[in-house]
């Protein structure tokens, strides 16, 4: 059932049911060493799923939960390989959204343990924020017994802040909206992961949020120079339209660039403009994630072709 939550829609499966985690990873078209994220509803059943947690994850638990956060922590015996990618750490969140902590309750209550859930788009591609999106992205893999529950358009619009629990100083593997200052206010040390660092290490964390090449729409994206006539263009809403180009997107607000984001880079596709020009949010925070997105997103197309 893909479901809506306040980051992005997201594709779920009963966490220790192999055969529908199977589906997860074909329906997304997703290699099988890309480990999952379990939801939960409540901080109160991290226990299940997360052993040896140190007390600056209970801390942030307690300050962003329900959040756009996951914490990476030591499994327990429920987190199978099938959804860790054989990995000895397992990704956990509550997401803070009704219809999303509705499902996992009621899941709960009738005896789940958790919602392994990816974001509902084909491996390597936009992340849908829209029920409609979710359609457009997976309707030709999905058959008629699976579901999409609409809840509107997410609020936040970009994923998760994954934070790496299982090293002494909490480490950000993604950047989200509950941004490095953020978290410094609640823990004091925490530091961010280039992708080259987390591949060095013995315990190799398979994250495909890390590779360089994700989040990619069919349009070229251009994060510099000046566009041509009929390119697209996103900015935020004090810069002006180039002659010529298509605007997508016009946000007033950092969080609104975020929101409207992938909806933006779709539309292009759907437009069958085949270029974005892209003038990326400047700041640290929110605006920081937004450009982590933004990067790998034009990375994209260089390695397509
Ligand atoms: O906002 C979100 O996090 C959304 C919504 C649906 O909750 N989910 C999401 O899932 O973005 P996904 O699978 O598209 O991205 C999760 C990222 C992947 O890059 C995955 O490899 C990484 O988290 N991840 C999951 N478990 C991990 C683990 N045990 N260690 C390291 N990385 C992990
Ligand atoms: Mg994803």
């Amino acid at each position: 059932m893909a479901f809506p939550t306040e980051t992005v829609y997201g594709l779920g499966a009963d966490a220790t049911n192999e055969k529908a985690v199977a589906r997860i990873y074909e329906v997304k078209g997703r290699p099988k060493d890309h480990p999952l994220i379990v939801h939960i509803s409540s901080m109160k059943l991290l226990d299940k799923w997360a052993s040896e947690i140190p007390d600056y994850a209970i801390k942030l638990a307690r300050a962003f939960w329900p959040g756009p956060m996951t914490l990476i922590l030591p499994r327990t015996q429920l987190a199978k390989d099938f959804i860790t990618g054989v990995q000895k750490n397992v990704g956990i969140r509550v997401p803070a959204h009704t219809v999303a902590l509705a499902l996992l309750k009621e899941y709960e209550a009738h005896g789940g343990h958790g919602v392994v859930a990816p974001s509902a788009n084909r491996f390597g591609k936009v992340s849908p924020t829209t029920a409609e999106a979710v359609e457009l992205e997976l309707g030709d893999f999905l058959d008629s017994k699976d579901q999409i529950l609409d809840g509107g358009s997410c609020k936040v619009g970009i994923e998760s802040t994954i934070i790496d629990c299982t090293r002494s100083i909490a480490t950000i593997l993604r950047p989200g909206a509950i941004t490095k200052e953020m978290i410094q206010e609640v823990i004091q040390e925490v530091i961010e992961d280039s992708s080259e660092f987390v591949n060095t290490l013995k315990n190799k964390i398979k994250a495909s949020g890390l590779l360089s090449v994700h989040y990619s729409p069919k349009a070229e994206i251009f994060l510099s120079g000046q566009p041509g006539n009929g390119d697209g263009f996103i900015a935020l809403d004090s810069i002006s339209t180039p002659k010529g180009s298509i605007r997508l997107a016009s946000p007033a607000s950092v969080e609104e660039y975020a929101k409207i984001l992938y909806a933006s880079l779709r539309s292009a596709d759907i437009k069958k403009i085949s270029r974005i020009f892209i003038v990326p949010p400047k700041g640290d925070g929110l605006a920081h994630a937004i450009n982590d997105r933004l990067k790998k997103a034009s990375n994209g197309y260089k390695q397509k072709k």
